[in-house]
């Protein structure tokens, strides 16, 4: 992860995609980054043995560096980038609490409250460098999932007047649905330090976005304000499947490590701790889409 951190840092990725996704030999990469021509080769050496780059003929005598589908992702503005979601997770911040995970498997302390003093939302909330590595990652996987969603079943939307994205970071699912859907009328909620610098939403005539947030203490119940047989709650969450078969079933689980390093109670679910939850908050029946991505749609219905 470190060396992955590194090529982002460097913009690895984002100097050949400006050479017109050409390839780049070591010579004209290492004049471009500024950097050490032997430390630049064993990077490179480094990232093509994994497949992040691949190397390519530029002349009959030379050698380039060119982008392959994993360094694709390391575009920091790429259309489906993943490389804010890695500097957040190899953010100090983010590692330190894993030194000490085996300390607190024998408890429901949170690792990271104690290698940080604070839980996640209160660290970021008096540190606004942390909280933008966050909520710009947030925003990076948002991209990558509502596409998905609004790929996969639309028909979700169906109907739908008003909807409130709770815990919507920056608002970038609102405001890629309410540009599908400009019908709705999105509301996006979040903490205060998290709305107090969202980027505000470009509004066409007939779509729009509103920000809202709470304090940290309050507790919302969405479902008291949902409509009686129209209403619903969206869940756009991983289903634990058990399934060995199923190529995304890793990142679930990876995922499921970093929610008990991350939070105190956090996890990802199975289908059956899905049933609990939803039947505990009250809803009568509930429906699972999947689709073309590591999370799938929960319609909780009151
Ligand atoms: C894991 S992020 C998800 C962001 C967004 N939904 C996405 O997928 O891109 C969780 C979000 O919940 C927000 N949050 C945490 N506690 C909250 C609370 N009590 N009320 C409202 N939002 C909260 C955080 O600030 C953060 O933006």
């Amino acid at each position: 992860m470190a060396v992955v951190k590194c090529a982002i840092e460097l913009r690895i990725a984002d100097v050949v995609i400006d050479n017109h996704g050409s390839p780049m030999t070591l010579s004209e990469l290492t004049t471009t980054l500024g950097c050490e021509p032997s430390r630049l080769h064993r990077i490179m050496r480094f990232l093509v043995h994994y497949r992040i780059f691949k190397e390519e003929p530029v002349t009959v005598d030379s050698i380039g560096f060119a982008l392959t589908s994993l360094s694709r992702r390391l575009i920091r503005h790429g259309e489906r980038s993943m490389a804010a979601l890695i500097l957040l997770e190899s953010s100090p911040v983010m590692l330190a609490p894993w030194h000490s995970l085996s300390a607190h498997v024998n408890s429901w302390n949170s690792p990271f409250e104690a290698a940080n003093g604070k839980d996640v939302w209160s660290y970021a909330a008096v540190n606004p460098g942390h909280s933008k590595l966050i909520n710009d990652a947030m925003a990076c996987d948002a991209k990558v999932v509502v596409s998905a969603v609004i790929e996969g079943c639309p028909q979700v939307f169906d109907g739908i007047k008003s909807l409130v994205d709770v815990g919507g970071g920056n608002g970038t699912a609102l405001s890629m649905l309410v540009k599908v859907f400009p019908w709705i009328h999105g509301i996006n909620f979040d903490l205060p330090h998290v709305v107090a610098v969202a980027p505000k939403v470009d509004s066409t005539d007939t779509s729009e976005v509103t920000c809202s947030s709470v304090s940290q203490m309050q507790t919302l119940f969405p479902y008291e304000a949902i409509p009686h047989d129209e209403g619903k709650v969206i869940i756009v969450q991983s289903v634990i499947e058990d399934n060995k078969d199923d190529k995304l079933e890793f990142v679930r689980l990876m995922l499921d490590m970093v929610m008990m390093t991350h939070t105190g109670k956090g996890k990802e679910r199975t289908l059956k701790q899905w049933e609990y939850v939803v039947s505990e908050a009250g809803f009568t029946r509930f429906n699972i889409k999947r689709i073309n991505a590591i999370q799938s749609v929960i319609e909780a219905y009151v």
